[in-house]
């Protein structure tokens, strides 16, 4: 028989020593710490600070640091899906360089839903699970977002940073994730993107006129954002007959705490169960959820009813109900 749901067994995140305040901002774009942590809730972020490592240097940490918190050998893993917008190249994929440098030989491959990644490689790993051909499943969300970030645009170079983190799933009959709505609208791509591809190659053109950068209307995006995360997670509070009370806790995607406030509004949580930590990190793209995970494990209990919620670049968005498997000694 297959098994019912694929649960998290273990989390762990991994994110550079190096921190850019909102004070180090302000000297390097016309910005205030006081406009960045009203209109984001942003304080600090990591980055990590040499050119020469990519993406997956953030992902291979958080990963090792995952297997030995679960006491696993690479060769172990059925399985291992990145979620990631910045690759560390065109191909080979992100999650084949974690293959290798944990030592297995499983399938692993990418996933592109900018800050939507992690839940869609969560209900990709959880089907796989439930397929009854897996037992270990790696997902790692991670994005080196300063390599695509223009460093004199106040506009988006006060929002990201860099991290990753991992979660493994395994087979339970009792938690694990019970219900997730994913969508998509690639009607959105000419307000979030990064041109870099087949369809912008490098060009003297392309380069000087800095077309290679994270691009974003903001004020659009924002009213998508709170539209499709909170009808999301209302939605997927509705179908399993949840009200506010049996919620444990939201975790949401932490682009900007004005859009997390909105969602936990329209869900009727409150704050109290809210999950935050873009003040230390900022937006991680792919990592903010695990990241978020870890931050919070401890005060996770076996059994809370938690609700996954996020919004990116596509659009992508979507949320995931899941009921946590363990308690944290
Ligand atoms: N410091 C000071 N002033 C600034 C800064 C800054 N860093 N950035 C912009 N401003 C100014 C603008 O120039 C503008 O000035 P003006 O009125 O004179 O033109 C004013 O502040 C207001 O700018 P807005 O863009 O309207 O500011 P807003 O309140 O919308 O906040 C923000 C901007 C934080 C980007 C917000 O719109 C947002 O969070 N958007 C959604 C982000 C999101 O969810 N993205 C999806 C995920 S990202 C991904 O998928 C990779």
């Amino acid at each position: 028989m297959n098994p019912k749901y694929a649960a998290i067994t273990a989390v762990a995140g991994w994110v550079p020593e190096h921190k850019l305040t909102n004070k180090d901002l302000e000297k390097m774009v016309d910005t205030s710490d006081e406009w960045i942590t009203t209109r984001t809730g942003i304080k600090e972020r990591r980055i990590l600070n040499d050119e020469t490592k990519g993406t997956s240097v953030l992902a291979i940490n958080a990963v090792k640091a995952l297997l030995n918190k679960a006491n696993l050998n690479g060769e172990e893993v059925d399985l291992i899906i990145c979620a990631t917008s910045t690759p560390d190249m065109g191909f080979i994929s992100t999650a084949n360089l974690v293959g290798e440098a944990i030592g297995t030989r499983a399938m692993s491959f990418d996933v592109s839903a900018a800050c939507s990644g992690f839940i869609y490689a969560l209900e990709m790993g959880s089907n796989f699970i439930k397929s009854g051909n897996y037992k270990k499943v790696v997902i790692v969300g991670a994005d080196k977002m300063s390599s695509v970030i223009d460093y004199k645009d106040r506009n988006s170079c006060i929002l990201f940073g860099d991290g990753a983190a991992a979660v493994l799933l395994e087979p339970d009959e009792e938690y694990g994730v019970v219900d997730s709505l994913m969508y998509s609208d690639g009607s959105g791509k000419e307000l979030l993107n990064v041109k870099r591809g087949s369809a912008f190659p490098y060009s003297e053109e392309q380069v000087m006129g800095e077309h290679h950068y994270f691009h974003q209307d903001g004020k659009s995006v924002f009213k998508h954002a709170v539209t499709n995360m909170s009808s999301a997670a209302a939605k997927i509070m509705e179908q399993n007959e949840l009200t506010a009370d049996d919620v444990a806790y939201l975790v949401p995607h932490q682009a900007n705490l004005r859009i997390i406030d909105a969602t936990a509004k329209r869900m009727g949580v409150g704050s109290e169960k809210v999950c935050i930590n873009i003040e230390k990190y900022g937006n991680t793209t792919g990592a903010t959820i695990p990241l978020c995970l870890w931050d919070f494990e401890k005060d996770f209990k076996k059994g809370d009813n938690i609700i996954l919620a996020a919004f990116g670049g596509g659009f992508t968005w979507g949320s995931v109900y899941l009921k946590w498997a363990y308690d944290t000694k």
